[in-house]
């Protein structure tokens, strides 16, 4: 027999294990977490949105000197979690009330693994849910990467008149940092070729929860676009986190599932971008330059038809520059309230 063929007997044997091996067991205790993660999760709650646990931290600002803080409501990116404003929310909370909450399927909110599609029109639905049953009333709306584009399906609803009035004088402002939002100049990880694919996607989920690779796969692909200038030590630990709060409840469990935004950005381009054009609140985009999957051309692609938008280039910043750059991330952030 030639080598080509023993591989495929090897390749197919393993296939054949894999397929009846079950699903290994996943940690739900928080308690098993890092003590960083522990404490995070200290300082939230959860409540029960459109029959899923959504877990939020919702704080007030320490700033007593000011008599009516703002609100800052923070949509979360891809594969992320609140957790990715862990270095600037104390900073933030001097200058306004802080909400941030985990879409489901992400950080300490729940992750189904059965109806639920991962959509953004549910993502939507959830954060309207959530903003309006811990009653804040106006805030300035700012988003990462995935969170982007739930971000947008909420503009093109206000846009098309579909938001319940409680909704008419609640965004203050919006602000996109960088996420994939002009799907053509998304610059794709080798997971966000593999995990949305009809076929592939569900077997590499399953053979890498399996076999316990997903982990590996994560941090190499996450490890990619961080920005080749920040600090690896540091680069590595916030890694680790988002790893190990996607181990978490069983998210590798979902892998080629919390990946459907992309699905959601490839057609619904034309809803979104329609928003955008007509918006009529002050719209900033706020963009690390060094980031390998949502490119500088892609903040610069909104300027030629969004009115009156503001783009701002961070030198050096990669994809979660809110955590390599957290310094910068407030002073950029703080411009909202000029
Ligand atoms: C999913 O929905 C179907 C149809 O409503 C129901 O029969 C099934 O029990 C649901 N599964 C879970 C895990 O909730």
């Amino acid at each position: 027999m030639g080598w080509k063929l023993h591989l495929t007997a090897v390749l197919t044997a393993l296939v054949c294990v894999v397929v009846y091996l079950p699903d290994p067991p996943y940690v739900t205790d928080v308690r098993k977490l890092s003590t960083d993660l522990q404490k995070w999760h200290e300082r939230g709650k959860t409540i029960k949105v459109n029959g899923h646990n959504v877990f939020y931290i919702y704080e007030k600002c320490k700033n007593e000197k000011l008599k009516n803080p703002t609100t800052f409501a923070i949509l979360h990116g891809y594969p992320s979690s609140s957790y990715e404003y862990h270095k600037v929310i104390d900073a933030l909370l001097e200058i306004g009330d802080v909400f941030i909450h985990d879409h489901v399927g992400f950080g300490f909110s729940d992750k189904p693994a059965e109806n639920f599609t991962y959509s953004m029109s549910e993502a939507a639905d959830n954060a309207l849910v959530v903003w309006r049953s811990v009653k804040i009333s106006r805030a300035h709306v700012v988003a990462h990467d995935m969170g982007d584009t739930v971000l947008t399906e909420i503009l093109a609803r206000r846009y098309r008149g579909l938001l319940p009035n409680y909704f008419d004088n609640f965004f203050q402002s919006v602000t996109f940092t960088n996420g994939g939002m002009k799907y053509s100049l998304i610059s794709f990880r080798l997971s966000q070729i593999i995990l949305p694919h009809p076929t592939f996607g569900p077997f590499f989920s399953m053979v890498g929860n399996r076999l316990g690779f997903d982990k590996f796969f994560m941090k190499k692909q996450i490890a990619s676009i961080w920005s080749p200038h920040a600090n690896k030590i540091d680069r590595e630990r916030e890694i680790g986190s988002i790893a190990e709060l996607n181990e978490f409840k069983g998210g590798f469990r979902i892998f080629h599932k919390n990946i459907y935004y992309l699905y959601d950005r490839a057609h619904f381009e034309f809803r979104w971008f329609a928003a955008l054009a007509e918006i009529n609140i002050p719209i900033r985009f706020i963009w690390g330059d060094s980031d390998a999957v949502a490119p500088i051309s892609i903040s610069k692609f909104f300027q030629s038809f969004v009115p009156g938008v503001e783009i701002i280039l961070i030198p050096k910043g990669g994809h979660f520059w809110m955590l390599e750059q957290p310094d910068v991330w407030i002073k950029e952030i703080r411009k909202v309230l000029k």
